[in-house]
């Protein structure tokens, strides 16, 4: 089928909104967040709903024409939008974007693959539930892309990752199949658990369409506090101590270097309203009785005492509280405006991350002169943004290797959250053990032979 004959197909299954081809209208879905990835497409597609979606994957499986799933566009492993392969189209799921049913009392929420996450989050507020992933792109990025991600964000402590708190699913297969698993079940263990399989496979082995997420009750009352500490094993006691005395109701405990802060006041004109320190912790413990805040102001009183904090504020309002999430969430668009980052998403196990961190600094400012580490994330699960400010020119894929080789010597993830995309395929094929790679690689084969959903990602 030649190009024009399978666009004319597509037409003829979408609606006259759901394709587009002209240069201008398809370019914000040909470039990543981050700039650095650019592709090209025969079109973009923006199917409305399940049907459609399965009657455009038909006619790519006739056509032999590649599909680049896309959610809110906001990856940060440039996994979203087409490489360099000819032939491919951009499948967009913003249109199909409802939100279904919200069950209070089976505390669930049914939502399409193109609901903003933030649109989902607010949904479930209104029925009194929390929908527990939160993430700083939460008002672009879309419940598909969190899927097919298996997005983390600051809540994974107390809630786990994005695949914890999926029930059902709905697929679309490489052929056209629809595969409807969207039950309403805590507990189903007849057969394989094959929605796994699509969670976190970032649109190499199906389409996401629809999804059943569990949701927990909203909580009554929540505290917030930033806290100066002197250093990230400082950071840990203060961890341990917050997780003894109130462990079952912290939701989030982030690190935040100095330099970030840097980046924040001068990029964003954003403060942080502490004394200067080395290092930051910002917490959050949600509880549905009341005395929570009177329990954390006494475990940071403590805390202060023992030194692992030297300073810190407890946000007294839900507009203070607001403003010191404000400057967690502008980490990454400062940075951005810093100029060339190099980004780590990696993990370690979460009592070595002291070590980590000193060790990987120490290995890039040796081997990069010039760089300097912009390092923030989600001590509470021994996950860390290692993210490398560079000089113009410098060897970013030197970088990568120097910081993932202090990662595999603790035993850890090259990717902790974000995923592989097409910016750390060499470094997958680097670090992932054979096996592992050869079974993953049976997998792709069975779910999609012909290679034609998003290629050259995860396993390039
Ligand atoms: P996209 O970027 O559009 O796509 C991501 C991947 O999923 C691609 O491989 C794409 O092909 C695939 N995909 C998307 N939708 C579907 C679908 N329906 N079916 C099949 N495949 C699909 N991530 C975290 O985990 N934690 C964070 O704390 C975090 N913070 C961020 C902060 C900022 C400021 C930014 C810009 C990004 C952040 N991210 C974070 C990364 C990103 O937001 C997440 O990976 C998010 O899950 C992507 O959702 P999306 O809808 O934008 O997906
Ligand atoms: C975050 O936690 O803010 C993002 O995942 C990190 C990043 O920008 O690297
Ligand atoms: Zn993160």
């Amino acid at each position: 089928m030649d190009a024009a004959s399978f666009l004319a197909r597509l037409a003829s299954v979408l609606d006259e909104r759901g394709l587009l081809t002209a240069p201008d209208d398809m370019a914000p879905y040909l470039v990543d967040w981050r700039r650095m990835f650019r592709g090209e497409a025969l079109a973009v597609a923006r199917p409305r709903t399940v049907q459609e979606v399965s009657a455009v994957m038909a006619a790519c499986a006739e056509a032999g024409i590649r599909v680049v799933p896309q959610g809110g566009n906001t990856s940060l492993a440039g996994g979203s939008v087409p490489n360099g392969a000819t032939a491919q189209i951009v499948l967009s799921l913003s249109r199909l974007n409802a939100i279904r049913s919200v069950d209070r009392v089976g505390m669930l929420i049914e939502v399409e693959a193109g609901c903003v996450l933030q649109t989902a989050q607010e949904a479930a507020l209104a029925a009194g539930r929390l929908l527990p992933v939160s993430l700083g792109a939460e008002g672009t990025a879309q419940v598909g892309g969190i899927v097919s991600t298996n997005a983390g964000g600051i809540n994974v402590l107390r809630y786990g990752m994005t695949r914890q708190l999926v029930l059902g699913l709905e697929v679309v297969l490489a052929d056209g199949t629809i595969v409807n698993g969207m039950r309403h079940l805590r507990k189903d263990n007849a057969g394989y658990d094959w929605k796994q399989l699509f969670i976190g496979s970032e649109g190499t082995l199906g389409i996401v369409t629809a999804v059943v997420l569990r949701l927990v009750p909203a909580p009554r009352h929540r505290v917030t506090a930033l806290m100066a500490v002197p250093g990230p094993q400082a950071a840990l006691a203060l961890l341990s101590r917050v997780q003894d005395e109130i462990g079952d109701q912290v939701s989030a405990f982030e690190l935040i270097s100095a330099y970030s802060f840097d980046l924040l006041a001068r990029h964003c004109d954003l403060r942080a309203p502490v004394s200067e320190a080395p290092w930051f912790v910002l917490m959050q413990a949600d509880s549905s009785l009341e005395g929570i805040t009177d329990k954390m102001e006494e475990v940071l009183a403590a805390a202060l005492e023992a030194e692992e904090a030297t300073d810190g504020v407890v946000a007294t309002s839900e507009a203070q509280a607001r403003q010191l999430w404000n400057l967690r969430e502008h980490i990454t668009e400062a940075e951005a405006r810093e100029g060339e980052g190099v980004k780590h998403d990696v993990s370690a196990p979460i009592a070595d991350m002291p070590a980590f961190l000193e060790a990987a600094e120490a290995a890039v400012m040796a081997a990069h002169p010039g760089a300097r580490a912009n390092m923030f994330g989600h001590l509470g699960d021994g996950n860390i943004h290692f993210n490398i400010v560079v000089p113009k020119g410098a060897d970013k894929a030197g970088v990568n290797r120097t910081v993932h080789d202090v990662v595999a010597r603790f035993g850890g993830s090259i990717s902790a959250e974000h995923g592989i995309g097409c910016y750390r395929v060499p470094e997958l094929l680097h670090y992932k053990p054979q096996a592992e790679l050869d079974l993953m690689r049976r997998i792709k084969a069975a779910l999609d032979p012909d290679g034609r959903l998003n290629p050259g990602k995860v396993l390039g």
